[in-house]
C-alpha cells in the first residue's frame, strides 16, 4: 500500500477487534501508530504485541483526554497524518430496549465521539494541508437490522463524513467512510452469543459468501482508504460486507416460486 511508510496515525478502540487488526496492518506498511483506548489492560496487551506504539488510555468521548492524547501523539510523533475513528458499540437491539439515556449514550459513542476526535485532529492537518480521516460506520446505516439509536448514529457519521469532505477536501485532507456488516470481534459480539450461542450461525445464512467477517478484511478496506492508493476517494462510503446489502436471495427465491 503506498504512502503509508512514516506517516502517523491515531487509532480509536485500537487495542481490541477491528482496531486491533488496523494498527497491525498500519505498523507492518511503515506507518507508526498511536491507539487511543479506554480498556487499559487491552491496551497493555496491544503495548505488549505491538513495542512500537503510543497508547493512550482514553475514552473519547471525554474532550479534554482526547485533546491530550493528540498532544501527546504530536510531542512524540510531530503530527497526525492519519485518523481512523474506529471507536463504535451497540448494547440496544430493539426500540423497546431504549430509553433517552440510552439513545443519548448510543449517538455519543457512535457519532459525537468521532466529532470530538476529528475536530481535535483537523487543526494539525489544515496546517500542514494533508491528512486522511477514515470513519468506522456500519451497514446499519443503510437499513434496518435492528439496534435503531446505533443505526442512526452510523447514519449520521456517514453524513459527517461528506461534510468533512467537502469542507477539508480543499486544505488537502480526504474523508471516506467504511461500512462494515457482521465481524467476528470479542466486544462487540461475545455478551450476544452468550445470551443466543447460535446467533452468529443465524446470521451467516444472510451472507452471500456464507460467512461472516474477519477483523483483517475489514481493516484492508481502511487501510486503502487512508493510503495514497485512495488520493482521490473523498466523501465515499464503502462497503465491506460480503454483498448483504446487494439484495435479498430469499426474497428472490420467493418471488420465482423456488426456482433457482
Ligand atoms: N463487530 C461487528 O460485527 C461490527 C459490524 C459493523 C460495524 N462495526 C463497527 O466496527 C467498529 C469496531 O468494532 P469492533 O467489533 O472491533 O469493536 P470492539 O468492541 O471489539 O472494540 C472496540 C474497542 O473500542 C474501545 N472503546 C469502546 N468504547 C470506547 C471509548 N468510549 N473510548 C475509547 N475506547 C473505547 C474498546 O475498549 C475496544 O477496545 C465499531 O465502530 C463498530 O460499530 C462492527
Amino acid at each position: 500500500m503506498q504512502g503509508l511508510t512514516g506517516k502517523v496515525a491515531f487509532v480509536t478502540g485500537g487495542a481490541a477487534g477491528v482496531g486491533y487488526a488496523v494498527v497491525d496492518r498500519l505498523l507492518s506498511e511503515g506507518a507508526r501508530v498511536a491507539i487511543v483506548d479506554k480498556d487499559e489492560a487491552a491496551l497493555l496487551r496491544a503495548a505488549a504485541a505491538f513495542k512500537n506504539c503510543l497508547t493512550f488510555a482514553v475514552d473519547v468521548m471525554d474532550e479534554a483526554q482526547v485533546q491530550a492524547a493528540v498532544a501527546g501523539t504530536i510531542a512524540k510523533l510531530g503530527s497526525v497524518d492519519i485518523l481512523v475513528n474506529n471507536v463504535g458499540r451497540t448494547r440496544y437491539e430493539t426500540f423497546n430496549d431504549l430509553d433517552v439515556e440510552r439513545w443519548r449514550a448510543e449517538l455519543d459513542l457512535n457519532l459525537t465521539a468521532s466529532y470530538i476526535v476529528a475536530r481535535t485532529i483537523l487543526p494539525g492537518m489544515v496546517e500542514r494541508g494533508s491528512g486522511a480521516i477514515v470513519n468506522v460506520a456500519s451497514v446499519n446505516a443503510l437499513f434496518n437490522v435492528g439496534n435503531p439509536a446505533y443505526s442512526a448514529a452510523k447514519a449520521g457519521l456517514l453524513q459527517f463524513t461528506r461534510q468533512l469532505a467537502v469542507d477539508y477536501g480543499p486544505h488537502g485532507i480526504r474523508s471516506n467512510a467504511v461500512l462494515p456488516a457482521t465481524i467476528r470481534t470479542a466486544g462487540t459480539w461475545d455478551w450476544r452469543i452468550k445470551e443466543q450461542p447460535e446467533v452468529l450461525d443465524t446470521l451467516r445464512k444472510w451472507y452471500p459468501l456464507g460467512r461472516i467477517a474477519e477483523p483483517e478484511e475489514i481493516a484492508s478496506a481502511i487501510i486503502f482508504l487512508a493510503s495514497s492508493e485512495a488520493s482521490f476517494v473523498n466523501g465515499a462510503s464503502l462497503v465491506v460486507d460480503g454483498g448483504l446489502t446487494a439484495g435479498n436471495a430469499q426474497m428472490s427465491r420467493e418471488i420465482s416460486g423456488g426456482k433457482a
